[in-house]
């Protein structure tokens, strides 16, 4: 075995010739949006709903194939205004496990309960089973999720809240682009949040939005709750807050909202290589959407089996470090073993705690090359091949430090890839 085919945490050199970081954004250059940005400059029209805004709402509501969205300057807060203008002020909220926090604390936020549920065997979106356990006469909304872009399965859940009388919501926050059935998610149950944060496939740096089906009147509620609830004049009737979008994000959406299919359609093609190139790979388990799904794919999840991969996961992520290609554990801890929100009675959760202990999501980009793609998938191949030594190597190096017998003490891991992408970070 020469070195180079060795794992770099074994002495190789690092398969990746520049650092992948688990996202890779790319904005528009600023020349792109010049013209209108120094326009609202001078005017001081940079916030409050001005006309890029609104341009920028419509465009979305066309693309959503939905009457009206309200953009807003984040998606956790969309959520939260989502939450809120479907009429939830308290009570409890059923959301699945397995998402990122800020699924739970915009419920929480909202001065409602969150109620955890299990996500689907063999999948990743929430269970209408157990969901459907969870509904007591506390209920005050279904909150499901499209976990690492995957779009849950919306039908069942919707029918579930039909046939309970209690709102279905989506946090769709990271799948804003992704579609069921060819048709562009945003328009079911009673309304969806989206996030445009730097992480996700389409970006105004901060930003979100909220869209409902046609007919509803959630997206006009949500339009002055993010106002400060402001009604006539400075008169409220109601708590509101302030999540109004600039036109400086605006623009950036503007730029970008024609490119967003593409996009989309590029990270399904890296999802396919992903599968085609890991799925027979002993131990492993990639991620299958349903059928009538088109993922967004903030990235590509696998699933690790230790005893037959012959590393755990945590393992593998160190391994993938070694050989400057980021890989994540999201989302793990499952949320109700958050500490904020673990408690003594919280009933197991198998699926979502099985997942949260074997997940490590793989970066999917939107302008992601083959070449990176297979990079990845021949490092995953190269650790597993090598495992017992890779396990044994970083053994030795979690060992607290003694006499040395290692004759290659360095593993040359190369550039940290964690700021590689321009977005330090430590959110989904
Ligand atoms: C499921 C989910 N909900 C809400 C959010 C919050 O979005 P933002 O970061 O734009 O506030 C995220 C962020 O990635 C998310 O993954």
């Amino acid at each position: 075995m020469t070195v180079s085919q060795r794992p770099a945490l074994l002495g190789g050199r690092p398969l990746a010739a520049q650092p992948l970081p688990i996202v890779r954004p790319r904005f528009p250059a600023l020349a792109e949006i010049a013209d209108d940005l120094e326009q609202a400059l001078a005017t001081g029209h940079v916030t409050n709903h001005g006309p890029h805004v609104q341009r920028f709402e419509q465009r979305l509501a066309d693309m959503l194939g939905v009457s009206a969205v309200a953009a807003t300057n984040c998606g956790q807060s969309a959520v939260m205004l989502l939450l809120r203008a479907a009429g939830v002020t308290g009570g409890e909220v059923i959301v699945p496990a397995l998402t990122f926090s800020a699924t739970p604390h915009a419920v929480a936020w909202c001065g409602a309960t969150p109620v955890f549920a299990d996500v689907e065997p063999g999948g990743f979106g929430l269970d209408p089973r157990d969901a459907e356990r969870c509904i007591t006469d506390r209920t005050t909304a279904i909150l499901a999720v499209d976990p690492y872009g995957i779009p849950c399965d919306r039908e069942a859940l919707v029918a579930l809240g039909e046939a309970h009388g209690v709102p279905v919501l989506f946090d769709a926050a990271p799948a804003f682009g992704a579609r069921w059935d060819g048709r562009p998610i945003g328009g079911e149950g009673d309304g969806s949040a989206f996030s445009f944060h730097a992480t996700k496939a389409f970006s105004t740096t901060e930003g979100g939005c909220v869209s409902a089906p046609a007919g509803s009147t959630l997206v006009a509620r949500v339009a002055v709750l993010r106002n400060f609830a402001q009604v006539r004049g400075a008169d409220c009737d109601e708590p509101g807050m302030n999540a109004k979008m600039t036109e400086f994000a605006a623009l950036l959406g503007l730029a970008q909202v024609d490119d967003v299919t593409r996009r989309i359609d590029h990270r399904n093609a890296i999802a396919v290589r992903y599968r085609a190139a890991l799925a027979a790979v002993p131990g492993l388990r990639t991620a299958a959407p349903p059928s009538r799904a088109t993922p967004a794919w903030l990235y590509y999840p696998i699933l690790v089996d230790p005893t037959t991969f012959g590393l755990n996961r945590d393992e593998l992520v160190a391994g993938l470090a070694a050989e400057r290609i980021q890989a994540r554990t999201y989302y793990s801890p499952a949320c109700h073993l958050l500490r904020c929100y673990a408690q003594p009675r919280q009933r197991p959760l198998p699926q979502a705690e099985d997942v949260a202990a074997r997940v490590v999501a793989l970066p999917v980009y939107n302008d992601m090359t083959v070449e990176e793609c297979d990079t990845i998938t021949a490092a995953i191949r190269r650790l597993h091949e090598h495992a017992p030594d890779v396990r044994a190597r970083l053994a030795a190096i979690a060992t607290p430090p003694g006499p040395s017998l290692d004759p290659d003490p360095d593993p040359s891991p190369g550039p940290d890839p964690e700021t590689a992408g321009g977005v330090a970070r430590s959110t989904s």
